[in-house]
């Protein structure tokens, strides 16, 4: 069956809507409250207090397409499947239907409404652990449908369960996969092996549970379903190509690439898809009403790796005069129909895009020669530290930029070293950095950055008064104050706010630095980082920020670099925000 990405959203939202549920617009690529993590990654992102039991003001069964942001594998993009942007269709249960009417329907929207057939599908479902019981439940949901043993599987948590990796609703979940029909590779082949007979469409995930900071997990007070189909997956799937790029969504740009470089896609698969992938999620970024633009930290450094590495794209396809506004125009006529901002911010797009390509191309030529000199003389196959640091430092070369270069030319980077000259230099030209900094995130202002350091402080602090059970709930920080709820279950006394106070100010007393480490999130967790864990993606790395002895949390920053640098720490108010959690304002002087 082929299918147009109108008709495929249509379907989707349609579907939903037919079933009792409400469309809702999809929410911005930054998350909202939420330091951990640079980008939305999931349609359930956005809504997780209402997972949580807060009331949605669209009611308890909802849909959207999602846009979403998955950073963590940059570097992949050029082969078949990785993008760094993509939609996600997802549907909602706040507490309403679960998992006998989710199967019942997912089966429904499957075979009558995307024309698979009940014989190509295969499911998984949880096969229970410690945690958790055997899905069995869902299994007969499965089989009530018709589905025959054979095309259900049961795997552990690894394959099957999908949440928070720390404190958030999460639960088992059942996948569904396209089965092609060709014999199985072996005696394990199932819908979890990668030799390409399963294609995986859909993810229901049944959010019954909650994983506290401590990693236990207690059953929520209600039971919800997230779900989520990968729109350029499917898009590609129905119509029988073989990878995103290859459909619609790309068309207008490929075209486009094919005219300026003489070359056709299946030429030079990689840079076309680099090229393809990165200027659309480039687009998307700098099309949010936020107005981030490239800079040297958070998303405005991922911004810029995208940017940079889809300019080097382009000198590899022979192009070097400025396109990339040209190019993000194909974006627009795409999607502007469906994403109002792209239109409304599209001076803000074409604008910054063409300075990061000017400001850029000011250095790359000369900086892929110095690349290659560099790797024509380098020894044991390790560029140095400082090499690295002068590529970055003169020629505008991210990090992952020139080790992505080694990479190809099997090489490697000592990223230590580079860490090490960085640091070096940051502490050389602090006030110049500052300016950039200034220039960076529109909303990070310094003062801001105060206010996350004082933040860190005062969540250790409060665990140190009242155990580790106290938790953040939430944090809202402007330049001028910082608002904080954690979960607790009483008011605090005048005492304990006055005690609560002058701790937080003996540790500004003491001068203590500041210092940043990336980690994934496993080794984060190992080291007794506390913080939202906000997403399972382990491979991706986050920052820990360390205050000394006093804390290690994860977050996106950015801090401080000495806690002597915040002022003097007042309490405004302490007040309940819900049950069990209780909010606290408070300011630098
Ligand atoms: N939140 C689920 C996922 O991202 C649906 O797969």
């Amino acid at each position: 069956m082929s299918i147009t990405y109108r008709e495929l959203r249509q379907k989707w939202l349609e579907f939903f809507k037919s079933k009792g549920h409400t469309e809702i617009p999809s929410a911005s690529v930054f998350p909202e409250n939420d330091a951990t993590v640079l980008f939305t990654t999931a349609g359930m992102h956005p809504l997780v207090p209402y997972l949580m039991g807060q009331k949605h003001p669209a009611g308890n069964r909802l849909t959207d397409i999602q846009k979403c942001i998955r950073t963590n594998d940059i570097d992949s993009v050029g082969d078949t499947s990785h993008l760094t942007f993509f939609e996600m269709m997802g549907n909602w249960s706040l507490g309403d239907y679960f998992k006998k009417e989710m199967v019942a329907w997912s089966f429904e929207f499957l075979t009558q409404h995307l024309g698979f057939k009940p014989e190509q599908l295969a499911v998984t479902c949880f096969k229970g652990d410690e945690n958790a019981p055997r899905d069995d439940e869902t299994a007969g949901f499965w089989k009530e449908q018709g589905l025959k043993d054979n095309q259900i599987f049961f795997y552990g948590a690894d394959d099957n369960w999908w949440g928070l990796a720390d404190g958030g609703p999460c639960g088992p979940d059942t996948e569904m996969f396209i089965d092609n029909g060709q014999p199985a590779c072996g005696a394990d082949c199932g819908p979890a092996c990668h030799c390409g007979k399963y294609t995986e469409i859909w993810n229901d995930v049944f959010m019954q549970y909650e994983k506290k900071a401590d990693g236990s997990l207690v059953k929520l007070a209600q039971q919800n379903v997230d779900t989520g189909m990968g729109l350029e997956r499917t898009l590609a799937f129905m119509n029988g190509v073989s990878d995103a790029f290859s459909t619609e969504l790309f068309a207008g740009m490929r075209q486009k690439l094919e005219e300026l470089s003489g070359k056709k896609y299946a030429e030079a698969l990689v840079p076309f898809r680099k090229v393809l992938d990165h200027v659309r999620t480039s687009v998307f970024i700098l099309g949010d009403d936020k107005h981030l633009a490239p800079s040297n930290t958070d998303q405005g450094y991922v911004l810029r790796r995208l940017i940079r590495v889809a300019i080097r794209s382009l000198k590899q396809l022979g192009i070097t005069d400025f396109v990339l506004p040209a190019l993000a125009e194909c974006v627009l006529d795409q999607y502007a129909e469906y994403y109002p901002e792209l239109q409304r911010n599209r001076d803000f797009i074409m604008t910054e895009l063409a300075k990061e390509e000017q400001l850029f191309n000011r250095t790359i030529t000369a900086g892929l020669k110095e690349m290659d000199k560099v790797m024509s003389r380098v020894q044991n196959g390790l560029i140095d530290g400082q090499t690295a640091f002068h590529l970055y430092d003169t020629y505008g070369f991210p990090l992952e930029f020139t080790q992505q270069i080694a990479t190809e030319n099997n090489l490697q980077v000592d990223v230590d070293g580079f860490n090490k000259c960085f640091q070096a230099h940051q502490e050389l030209s602090r006030k110049g950095a500052e300016q950039k900094f200034k220039g960076g995130l529109a909303d990070h202002s310094e003062k801001s950055a105060h206010y996350h350091t004082a933040t860190h402080i005062m969540h250790a602090m409060l665990r140190q008064m009242f155990g580790e059970t106290v938790a953040q709930k939430g944090s809202n920080i402007t330049p001028e104050r910082m608002r904080f709820d954690f979960s607790f279950n009483r008011k605090m006394t005048p005492e304990e706010v006055k005690e609560l106070e002058n701790r937080v100010n003996a540790v500004i007393e003491q001068k203590i630095p500041v210092e940043c480490a990336e980690r994934t999130l496993a080794e984060a967790q190992a080291e007794g980082a506390i913080g939202l864990f906000a997403h399972k993606y382990d491979a991706e790395k986050v920052k820990v920020y360390t205050i000394g002895t006093v804390s290690k949390e994860v977050c996106g920053g950015p801090h401080a670099q000495n806690t002597g640098d915040l002022g003097h720490f007042r309490i405004l108010k302490e007040e309940s925000s819900s049950a069990g959690v209780r909010r606290i304002k408070a300011v630098l002087e």
